[in-house]
């Protein structure tokens, strides 16, 4: 298909705007619609955006407007319903992160895409960042030796559960954020979660307002054998230099590569002989528009996006896991979670 690609956002929220921006400036993508169980707020975010049609209900936008894929933006507990249907219908379909916050949801979507043959994208954004792509890189040269141990952390503000998400309290830091946290891990690594142990507390939050967790500190077992540090706070000081706080360390048997994203923005590579931080690797949040258009370039050239609905199941699978962790105060395996 080298044609136009006709799409409609379902969730016109913060992200489903995301979505539009992004969309708006591709010249092979004309957006149809919008779509939000709200109805005024699909109309208020079409007027604004010059889209010309809005809608309440996902299977009347299908009969009444020609669309090819779309961009799904509901919250995190919310994504299952418009996934299926739109696959039913035969659309393409990126969908935000998590897959979802529960494994029967990402199988019922997995499913769907298998019957539909429509293609199914999670938007696993930072997979885009250059320093991830580079740590990618790095960690899978002979001379790195097998990964062994490191750590990941992505927090965020307090703001975030408290001001910028209404549905915090449905929702926990983990599917925010950790869900980005573990994919990069799996896309770094390229080996599947086997094993997690967790803990999280509930104490600043639940003051607050929402019933959310304040942080999961996560170890993880990967199956190449490296265990991973992984922590995701929503508890982050309201005066902190970033919203969204990044950075990650792997050490393989030989060498190690850091991604120091807030605040430096590095990629810096430590090797037998020294320490480098190689020109121009920096490690670039904007990636979030380069998912996007990445799943209408697929639809255009007619290959499987990169981020798979497979690669969304093994997250919330691990996610799952790290809960149940938590809770109980045991290790979990991930396969446990699976069947
Ligand atoms: N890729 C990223 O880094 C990134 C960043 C932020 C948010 N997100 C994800 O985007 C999703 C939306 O987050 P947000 O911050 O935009 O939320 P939001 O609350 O701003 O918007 C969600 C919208 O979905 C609508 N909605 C709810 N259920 C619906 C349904 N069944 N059908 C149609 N509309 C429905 C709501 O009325 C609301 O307008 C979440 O899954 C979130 O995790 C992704």
């Amino acid at each position: 298909m080298n044609e136009i690609v006709k799409t409609a956002i379902i969730g016109a929220g913060r992200w489903g705007q995301v979505m539009i921006a992004a969309w708006q400036k591709n010249p092979n993508v004309s957006i149809e619609a919008v779509c939000d169980l709200n109805g005024e707020q699909a109309r208020a975010v079409a007027d604004k955006h010059n889209i010309p049609r809005s809608f309440s209900d996902i299977n009347e936008m299908f009969r009444t407007a020609d669309i090819d894929a779309v961009g799904i933006a509901t919250p995190d507990f919310a994504h299952r319903d418009p996934v299926v249907i739109s696959l039913e219908h035969g659309k393409h379909v990126l969908v935000q992160k998590p897959m979802a916050t529960n494994v029967a949801d990402c199988q019922a979507m997995v499913k769907a895409q298998e019957s539909s043959g429509a293609h199914l994208m999670v938007d696993f954004q930072h997979r885009w960042g250059i320093g991830y792509r580079e740590a990618r890189v790095a960690v899978s040269q002979e001379s790195f030796g097998n990964p062994v141990h490191g750590r990941i952390r992505m927090s965020n503000k307090q703001s975030v559960p408290l001001e910028m998400l209404s549905w915090s309290g449905q929702s926990n830091v983990l599917w925010f954020i950790g869900t980005h946290t573990l994919d990069l891990l799996r896309y770094i690594l390229g080996s599947d979660p086997v094993k997690v142990f967790a803990a999280s507390e509930s104490n600043i939050l639940r003051a607050k307002g929402p019933d959310t967790e304040d942080f999961f500190q996560s170890m993880i077992q990967f199956d190449n054998g490296a265990w991973i540090q992984m922590e995701n706070s929503w508890v982050l000081p309201a005066g902190g230099s970033s919203t969204n706080e990044t950075d990650m360390i792997i050490y393989g048997a030989n060498e190690s590569v850091e991604v120091k994203q807030s605040p430096t923005d590095l990629v810096v590579k430590s090797t037998e002989i020294g320490t480098e931080v190689p020109d121009g690797a920096r490690a670039d949040i904007t990636a979030r528009h380069v998912s996007i258009n990445h799943f209408i370039d697929c639809i255009r050239e007619g290959v499987a996006p990169s981020v798979t609905g497979y690669d969304g199941l093994m997250n919330t699978a691990t996610l799952v896991a790290i809960e149940k962790s938590a809770k109980t105060g045991q290790p979990v395996l991930i396969e446990e979670m699976l069947s």
